[in-house]
C-alpha cells in the first residue's frame, strides 16, 4: 500500500510542488492547509484536509484518520515585511501552529519530520558565505519564529522514548515553477521579487520598486541565492527517503552558492521574456539583510543532493510560463 505523507501548507507555493513530486515517487500526500496563503486548486495531487495547525483537536483528528509515516511542515506566514509591522501574528502562527502539530505527532507517533525553515535566520553577515554553523541573528520576527520552530523540534526529538527524526532545511530564496505550469507562485500580495517582476513584464503591474540601493554589495541592491523550488523538493524527497532508512537528524542550507542582485534579476527577466521592466528607486526594506549566499556542501555530502535546475533562466522561464496561465481563484 502507498505510504501517506501529511503535508501541512500543501495548498501553497512550495507545498504544492511537494505535493506533485510525493505523488509522483508514489506516495499519497495529504494536504492540510487553513487557505489563509494557500489555494484549493493547488490541491490536485491528493486528499485536502481544511484545518489550522494550532487547532489541535483537528490536527490529531486528521493524524489519526491518514496515519501518515512522515510529515513536511511548509505551513506558515512567510513575508519578512509582514512581519516586522505584524510580530505577533508570526509568533503565533508560525510557533504555536509548529507546537500543535508536534504535540499530535508525538501522541500518534509519527517518526519522521522534514521542515521548511529559512536562510533569514543568518540575518546579516557582512559577507561571509552561511553554513549551517554560521552565527545565527534573525533580522525579522519572521525569521525568529523559524529559529524558535527549529529549536521547538529539537527538544521534542531530544524527550525520551519519543522518536522523532527530523531534518531541517533553511531555504534560500525559492523561484520558478512546474515545468508543466499546473502548479506555481502566487500570493495576495505579491511580494516576492520574480513574481511582482513578471507582472511588471506582463503589464498586470506598472512598476517594480527597487528596495534600497545603497546596499554594500557590487550595485548596491540586495543580494541573494535564487534555487528552483523543483530543486528545493527533490531535496525533500531525498531527506524523507534517508529518514526512512534510519538516516540521523540533520539540518541543511538548500541554496546554490551563487548570489544575484535585484537588478541582475529584472536584467534577467528583460532577457527571458523580452521585455523592458520599468523601475524606481524606493527604501530599504525593513527586516532585509543586504546578502544571503549558501557556501554550503552537507546537503550534497550527506544526501547526494545538488540543484540541477536553479539557473535564473531556468527559473524565471518556468515562473513566465506558469504567470502566463489562469490564476487560482479560490483560497
Ligand atoms: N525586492 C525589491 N522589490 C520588491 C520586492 C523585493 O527590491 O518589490 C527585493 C527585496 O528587498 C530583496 C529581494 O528583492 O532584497 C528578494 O526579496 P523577496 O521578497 O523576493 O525575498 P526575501 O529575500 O525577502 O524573502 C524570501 C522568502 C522568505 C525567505 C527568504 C530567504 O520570502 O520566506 O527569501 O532569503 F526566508
Amino acid at each position: 500500500m502507498a505510504k501517506t505523507v501529511l503535508v501541512t501548507g500543501g495548498a501553497g507555493y512550495i507545498g504544492s510542488h511537494a505535493c506533485k513530486a510525493l505523488s509522483r515517487a508514489g506516495y499519497v500526500p495529504v494536504t492540510f492547509d487553513n487557505l489563509v496563503t494557500g489555494w484549493r486548486e493547488a490541491v490536485q495531487f491528493g486528499p485536502f484536509e481544511f484545518g489550522d495547525l494550532r487547532d489541535s483537536e483537528r490536527v490529531v483528528q486528521v493524524i489519526a484518520h491518514h496515519k501518515p509515516v512522515a510529515v513536511l511542515h511548509f505551513a506558515a506566514l512567510s513575508d519578512v515585511g509582514e512581519s516586522t509591522r505584524s510580530p505577533a501574528t508570526y509568533w503565533d502562527n508560525n510557533v504555536i501552529g509548529t507546537l500543535r502539530l508536534l504535540e499530535a505527532m508525538v501522541v500518534a507517533q509519527v517518526p519522521h519530520l522534514v521542515f521548511s525553515s529559512t536562510c533569514a535566520i543568518y540575518g546579516d553577515q557582512d559577507g561571509v558565505i552561511l553554513t549551517e554553523t554560521s552565527r545565527q541573528s534573525p533580522a525579522s520576527a519572521y525569521a525568529a519564529s523559524k529559529r524558535a520552530a527549529e529549536d521547538m523540534i529539537r527538544t521534542f526529538a531530544a524527550m525520551p522514548n519519543v522518536t522523532l527524526n527530523h531534518i531541517l532545511f533553511r531555504y534560500f530564496n525559492v523561484a520558478g515553477a512546474d515545468p508543466e505550469a499546473q502548479i506555481g507562485e502566487y500570493h495576495i500580495p505579491e511580494t516576492h521579487l520574480i513574481p511582482l517582476t513578471l507582472d511588471v513584464a506582463s503589464g498586470r503591474r506598472d512598476k517594480l520598486t527597487i528596495f534600497g540601493q545603497d546596499y554594500p554589495t557590487p550595485d548596491g541592491t540586495c543580494v541573494r541565492d535564487y534555487i528552483h523550488v523543483d530543486d528545493v523538493i527533490a531535496a525533500h524527497l531525498m531527506g524523507l527517503d534517508y529518514l526512512i532508512q534510519g538516516g540521523a537528524s540533520e539540518v541543511f542550507n538548500l541554496g546554490t552558492s551563487h548570489g544575484f542582485s535585484v537588478c541582475d534579476v529584472i536584467k534577467a527577466v528583460e532577457r527571458v521574456v523580452e521585455a523592458e521592466i520599468r523601475v524606481e528607486h524606493g527604501a530599504r526594506r525593513p527586516g532585509d539583510c543586504a546578502a544571503l549566499i549558501s557556501g554550503s556542501t552537507k546537503v550534497a555530502d550527506i544526501l547526494g543532493w545538488r540543484p540541477s535546475q536553479s539557473t535564473l533562466d531556468t527559473m524565471i522561464s518556468s515562473a513566465w510560463a506558469w504567470h502566463l496561465g489562469p490564476r487560482y481563484t479560490a483560497q
